[in-house]
Order: structure tokens, then C-alpha cells, then sequence
């Protein structure tokens, strides 16, 4: 499932963000590429180590632990720690599908990548090209939304970002392990929460709603993985 998800940060957060990486000093990109994916990524990158990277991915984790849709779609268990890449003169990134396990700098702690996210935090009026092209099972989709909006998508499409020809393009990338593995169940699960809340404010609560509500969480409890 592809979802796009609006204002994750708000106009004020984003810019804050802005200023912060324009003040930092970028590396090249390949630093988080795998050996197949480095001969096609040209870009730059925030070093994961630095103060900047961890504090601004603080932030939007925040955000996110309290957003209920990202919650219902994404069923997180773990989250690897915000990235942020520049692309300029144009810079791309060519068709990759992301590496399956991440282990968290520093920890232990690896991380199953099956859900990946890209937050823009440049607006689509101040560059040309860079959108980020998803292919799944109905096609290929182009997607380059406001800076705060965020999109997620499994880990286990192809896509690539096409060149940015005129000005520039931050973003913060990253991925999550679910707690449910398989994004049909995943789909299944969120279409099902959706309409559960979606009934609960049109008629209110009720005991068909109370039971729908612990059948979600059965099903939840039958296919999620800790
Ligand atoms: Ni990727």
C-alpha cells in the first residue's frame, strides 16, 4: 500500500528543519547505499552521526508516535533513525529496491525494512524534477508532495528519484520494521481500523462496534510478531 500522509511537521517545524541542514555539512550519498544501489545513487547526505541528524529525527519521530493514520497504516515495532539527503544539479537516484535488514548505527538493534518512507521538506514549486517514482503491482506512481507531507511505501517496491534539474531537494528518508510483516495483512488490518473509527464517529459507539473492535485486535494479536 502506498499512502501519502499530509503535514506530518508543520510549515513552522519545516522551515526550523531547513535552517538547521542548510547550516551542516553534507557527505556524499553513497554512505548508506549497498553495493548495488551505490552505483546508481548520486546525492548528498547528512552524516547519521551528527547532533543535527539525530535532533531533527527526534522531531519527526515525535511526530509520528502520536499520528494516528501512520499508526493504523504502518503498525510499527521499530524505526530506524531518520536519514536526510540533498539532491542538486542534477542529481538522481537510479531503480533500486532497498537492502532488507539495517542495523542501527552503534546498537545492535537490526531492523527489518518493510515499510519505507521519504518526508519532503522542500516544496515542489522551488525544484524541477526529483520526484520519487514507486512501481507496485498497478503501475508506476509519481510522487512529489508539500514539504511536511511524507509518503510510505513497502520496502519491496523498485523505485528510483529522477534528476532535480533546477534548484534543490531535501528530504528525510528512513524505514520501519511492522509489526505485521505481510503488507496484504497489513492493508487488511488498516482498511478495517479505518472503517471501525469512520463508524464510530457517524453513529457513535455501539456493541457491533465494540465487537468489531476486539475482532480487529484478535486479528492483530493472531498476525503480529514482537
Ligand atoms: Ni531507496
Amino acid at each position: 500500500m502506498l499512502l501519502k500522509i499530509p503535514t506530518i511537521l508543520s510549515k513552522n517545524q519545516v522551515q526550523q528543519c531547513r535552517e538547521r541542514l542548510y547550516a551542516t555539512a553534507w557527505i556524499d550519498g553513497d554512505i548508506t547505499a549497498g553495493y548495488q544501489s551505490s552505483k546508481t545513487k548520486n546525492n548528498l547526505q547528512l552524516p547519521e552521526e551528527s547532533e543535527a541528524c539525530r535532533q531533527l529525527g527526534d522531531t519527526i519521530l515525535e511526530a509520528l508516535a502520536i499520528h494516528d493514520l501512520f499508526i493504523s497504516a504502518a503498525l510499527p515495532l521499530k524505526i530506524f533513525p531518520p536519514l536526510f539527503n540533498c539532491y542538486q544539479s542534477g542529481q538522481a537516484f537510479g531503480a533500486h529496491i532497498d537492502n532488507a535488514i539495517r542495523r542501527v548505527p552503534r546498537t545492535p538493534v537490526k531492523v527489518r525494512t518493510d515499510i519505507s518512507m521519504t518526508l519532503f521538506l522542500t516544496d515542489p514549486d522551488k525544484y524541477d524534477g526529483g520526484e520519487l517514482i514507486i512501481e507496485d503491482t498497478y503501475g508506476s506512481h509519481k510522487v512529489k508532495l508539500a514539504a511536511g507531507d511524507m509518503v510510505l511505501y513497502p520496502s519491496t517496491s523498485l523505485h528510483h528519484v529522477t534528476p532535480v534539474t533546477r534548484g534543490h531537494r531535501l528530504a528525510s528518508f528512513f524505514w520501519l520494521q511492522s509489526l505485521v510483516a505481510s503488507g496484504e495483512k497489513r492493508r487488511l488490518l488498516f482498511d478495517m481500523d479505518r472503517t471501525i473509527q469512520s463508524l464510530r464517529t457517524h453513529i457513535g459507539d455501539s456493541s457491533e462496534i465494540i465487537q468489531l473492535t476486539g475482532l480487529y485486535h484478535n486479528l492483530l494479536r493472531h498476525w503480529s510478531h514482537t
